[in-house]
């Protein structure tokens, strides 16, 4: 054997007897790999220090350094499993503890989609006007989605083509059933239920069979507004529209209304907000027809009120300057982040 070799085993051993005590799990298993490598018998160490003799005379001072210092390496390494393992059975759970003083690591949890953030908005300023929030169906009756708002059976906006009617069985003798057209169902819910003074809002989404475009989706939401009392007049409308424009964007808004034609009020109105130069039309509004009025139980003689429908997309998108409705239903992560 010469003197490389011999060196060469020495720190083979040397690594090897250092993994085995780092692996080993508790007392037995560092005395089972005390006794291999180091024991003083049959010790693989002692076999090696036997193996010196075999070298050249002149070789034997390298070898005896070389094996002084496996032999440390070897002591080092008993000693440090020992006291890994003494140290692990006095502090069993060693793990870091949360510390509440030190400063704060800030997560991102996910947040709300935009739409839902505009309806919560929504909500808040028409709620510092009076208007509580009310809930309908998305799934609805021919009575509540026309009759009752004096769509009658003949009318275009029944057209199947123009409508989510469903397949399913008729509901209690208020005619088929479809997927909400407008929010304007919830205002016959609501004065179905109660007496006047109503002051409401109700939003949520209505369905149409859209082509999707950049201004256009099958699906989208509404804010609905209602008011019912006596003497409501136009004027309360466009103070109540202008007090809501000027609080959702931010700045004194102008309003403007154009004459329309919905089967539900009268006089009907298109109400367009003056935004950055430029008139941008928000949805309809006006006087609450008396057959309305009527087929809810109330005396138009009475009281008198005015409704509006707002999209809330569009108001969204003015605000943020989304210039594509898809954005709202295509749910890339890196569109919902910016809100
Ligand atoms: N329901 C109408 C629409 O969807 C909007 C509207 C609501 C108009 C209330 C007048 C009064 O287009």
């Amino acid at each position: 054997m010469t003197l490389n070799e011999y060196l060469g085993q020495l720190d083979a051993l040397a690594q090897e007897a250092e993994r085995a005590f780092e692996q080993a799990q508790d007392a037995d298993e560092v005395e089972a790999a005390r006794v291999a490598f180091l024991g003083a018998r049959q010790g693989r160490f002692k076999a090696l220090q036997k193996g010196m003799g075999r070298l050249e005379s002149a070789e034997r001072p390298t070898a005896g350094k070389k094996l002084n210092e496996v032999k440390r390496r070897l002591e080092k390494a008993l000693q440090q499993a020992k006291q890994r393992l003494a140290g692990a059975a006095a502090a069993p759970d060693s793990r870091p503890r949360l510390d509440p003083t030190l400063p704060g690591d800030r997560r991102s949890l996910g947040r709300l989609h935009p739409i839902t953030q505009t309806i919560e908005e929504l909500k808040d300023i028409m709620g510092r006007l009076g208007f509580t929030a009310a809930e309908g169906p998305e799934v609805e009756d021919e009575w509540h989605n026309f009759e009752a708002l004096n769509i009658p059976l003949e009318h275009p906006a029944r057209d199947p083509l123009d409508n989510f009617y469903l397949a399913a069985a008729e509901s209690s003798g208020h005619g088929a059933l479809l997927l909400r057209s407008q929010t304007s169902t919830v205002q016959i819910r609501v004065m179905e239920q109660t007496r006047p003074p109503v002051r409401i809002i109700s939003l949520g989404r209505v369905y149409r069979p859209d082509t999707a475009d950049a201004t256009h989706y099958p699906l989208f939401h509404q804010m609905e507004g209602l008011m019912v009392d006596r003497g409501v007049t136009m004027a309360h409308l466009k103070s109540v529209l202008r007090m809501f424009a000027t609080s959702y964007l931010g700045h004194d808004v102008h309003i403007r209304f154009r004459p329309s034609f919905f089967p539900f009020t009268e006089p009907s109105v298109e109400a367009d907000f003056r935004w950055n130069d430029d008139w941008i039309e928000f949805g309809g509004a006006g006087m609450v027809d008396p057959n309305v009025l009527r087929a809810v139980g109330y005396d138009p003689q009475e009281v008198t009120g005015f409704a509006f429908g707002l999209g809330v997309e569009r108001l969204c998108m003015r605000r943020h300057n989304i210039t594509d409705i898809r954005e709202f239903y295509r749910n890339d992560v890196r569109f919902l982040q910016q809100f």
